[in-house]
């Protein structure tokens, strides 16, 4: 079973996924993780973020065992990954590592922007997940100021705005939700009750599969 679960910025998406996989013992790539290596990387070698030749090259010998970097984390490594994302080179660079790894045997969960448009449109499951801006910045300052990290809750909200219009707006895979996902609407939900309610989606989207085939 391949799960693809799309949705901006600090909308819970990757808590979420990463559950869902335990829950069915499937392996979950965070995809965004991609994007902010590739950036990390590229400023190490001090090169420009909106040279998309250059940032294609960092993206094409991206070294996945680096992944569990805890520079990947902060909030200057995402605002820098969404620079390299708009780069269809950059897109294109790591679309193969995506698509092997989804199509494992068991099948596996990813999350991100562009999996069940681009990534793995024949998703047996597809979730968008979102909460307004207000939330989503919300839930992002408690996790910044709960890990130590000063930040005002009027700048991450700028910075949450600032990447939703990035993300939305890019003409190579821009963030939008497929047509055949299904919507989690969380701004009301806390992260159990999400994933209550993603279980449930599932569910019955392959209950559905199932009498369909
Ligand atoms: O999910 P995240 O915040 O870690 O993603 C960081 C940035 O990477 C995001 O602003 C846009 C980009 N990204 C993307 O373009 N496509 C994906 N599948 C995942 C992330």
């Amino acid at each position: 079973m391949i799960v693809a679960i799309d949705g901006p910025a600090a909308s819970g998406k990757g808590t979420l996924a990463k559950r869902v996989a335990v829950h069915y013992g499937l392996p979950h790539l965070d995809t965004g993780l991609l994007y902010r290596a590739v950036a990390r990387d590229a400023l190490a070698q001090g090169i420009d973020l909106d040279d998309a030749g250059t940032a294609a090259k960092v993206a094409s010998g991206l070294q996945v065992a680096t992944l569990d970097d805890p520079a990947l984390r902060t909030v200057g490594a995402g605002e820098a990954a969404s620079r390299v994302a708009r780069h269809p080179a950059v897109r294109t660079a790591l679309l193969a590592y995506q698509r092997s790894f989804a199509n494992r045997a068991d099948g596996a969960v990813l999350d991100g922007r562009d999996i069940g448009t681009v990534i793995c449109p024949d998703a047996d499951v597809k979730l968008f997940v979102n909460a307004s801006a207000e939330v989503r910045a919300m839930r992002r300052f408690l996790e910044l100021t709960g890990r130590g990290i000063a930040v005002s809750e009027a700048s991450v909200l700028a910075d949450i705005r600032a990447r939703d219009e990035r993300d939305l707006t890019r003409g190579s895979a821009p963030l939008v939700q497929a047509p055949d996902a299904v919507l989690l609407e969380t701004s009301n939900l806390d992260i159990d009750a999400a994933f209550r309610a993603a279980i449930d989606l599932i569910e019955a989207a392959m209950s559905c599969a199932g009498r369909a085939g």
